[in-house]
């Protein structure tokens, strides 16, 4: 894709977070350039110098809708589509917020290790929150239904494709989820903001939950789903859900207006349409770098791997494997081997001296990273 990628003077919050003369593992998001379409609808609407409000782009729904059949085959309804000028971080934080009060009283639930903001993002809407172990008698990384099941929740929290690992979700994975929210008169929060980074050696589509919960579950369930990280525009926040509920999603809408966020946003809609019409070409390109990618990885990295990734450019690990004290794996990879990881305890990892690894950077310097890593 590319030989290299500087981005000096941008101010990358994942190479600030590195400090200098590491290489930057840790965030994620890629260090490679996004969709030409992208920066060239940008600088087309900068040249006009009208940057005041502006209203919600009225084709946006369809246009989201129509990716999703195009690109993993699912039916969509428009109506469903809520799109909001900020990240999933902040949209999850919105839908906490209309969830009904029968709802957030009882326990919010995630797996672990799971993406770690879901328990901030609980924390901080005043949800309680419990943790249930990732696994399975049948997979070491499969969602256990009955740990949520046992502890009756009022929301699950589920990332899928899955971070830390890059794991898929099965279509009966995500249903049993679906179908336990509805038994319960609770919601699936199914967050698929990496889902368009299937690899193409698994078949580039992953099951979409509202589309895949049995009919009578689907009005529990919320998607989240944004172009932030297919197409590495995170720094230009904005992501839509999917709420075929129509109560919920009149309440999150008050819930945004509430806090000045309306549909409408001048720099995301731009973004989010040149990526959605004109950035599947790229997509692919960059699906091919990625799996490229992850292969040099599995190849240097081998019983460190904990986790084969199927999906986007994360990769679990363990940092033991490496030559790394579990206590200071993190530190010491900084340290002694000039390279930044994200620590595993960040994700509910289940023991001490895990690490996350994200490979989206171009070949050469990935291969520099892990020779570093390797080479004690
Ligand atoms: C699964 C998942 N959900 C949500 C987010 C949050 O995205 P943002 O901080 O851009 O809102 C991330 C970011 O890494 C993520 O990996």
């Amino acid at each position: 894709m590319t030989e290299s990628f500087d981005r000096g003077g941008t101010g990358s919050s994942k190479w600030a977070r590195a400090g200098r003369g590491r290489i930057a593992l840790g965030l994620a998001d890629m260090d490679l350039p996004g969709p030409p379409a992208v920066g060239a609808a940008l600088a087309a609407r900068a040249r006009h110098p009208a940057y005041g409000y502006t209203v919600a782009d009225p084709g946006a729904p369809r246009l989201v809708a129509d990716w999703y059949r195009r690109r993993h085959g699912a039916a969509v309804d428009e109506d469903w589509v809520l799109c909001l000028p900020c990240g999933p971080r902040t949209a999850m934080r919105l839908l906490l917020d209309a969830v009904p009060p029968e709802v957030r009283g009882r326990t919010a639930v995630a797996a672990a290790p799971e993406w770690g903001g879901f328990a901030g993002i609980c924390a901080a809407a005043g949800l309680p929150f419990a943790s249930v172990p990732l696994g399975r008698a049948d997979d070491p990384f499969g969602l256990p239904p009955a740990g949520f099941a046992a502890l009756r929740p009022g929301v699950l929290l589920v990332s899928s494709p899955h971070n830390p690992t890059g794991r898929l979700r099965t279509a009966d994975e995500i249903r049993a989820l679906a179908s336990l929210a509805a038994a319960e008169e609770g919601l699936l929060i199914s967050d698929e903001v990496h889902a368009d980074l299937v690899h193409p050696d698994h078949g580039l589509r992953h099951p979409v939950a509202v589309a895949t919960a049995d009919p009578a579950a689907a009005h529990r369930t919320v998607t989240v789903g944004s172009v932030g990280k297919t197409f590495n525009t995170s720094g230009i926040p904005s992501c839509w859900l999917l709420v075929p509920d129509a109560g919920l999603r009149a309440r999150i809408r008050e819930r945004a207006a509430g806090y000045g966020i309306w549909e409408g946003g001048l720099l995301e809609q731009i973004v989010q349409r040149a990526a959605l019409e004109e950035g599947a070409g790229w997509l692919d390109g960059l699906l091919l770098h990625l799996a490229a990618a992850r292969d040099l990885a599995l190849a240097a990295l081998g019983p460190a791997v904990l986790a084969r990734p199927q999906a986007s450019y994360l990769l679990w690990l363990d940092g033991a494997a490496l030559g790394l004290p579990p206590e200071r794996a993190r530190e010491e990879a900084m340290t002694e081997r000039d390279v930044e990881l994200a620590d595993g305890a960040d994700f509910g990892a289940p023991r001490p001296g895990l690490l996350r690894l994200n490979f989206a950077l171009p070949l050469p310097v990935l291969e520099d990273a892990l020779h570093r890593l390797t080479c004690a």
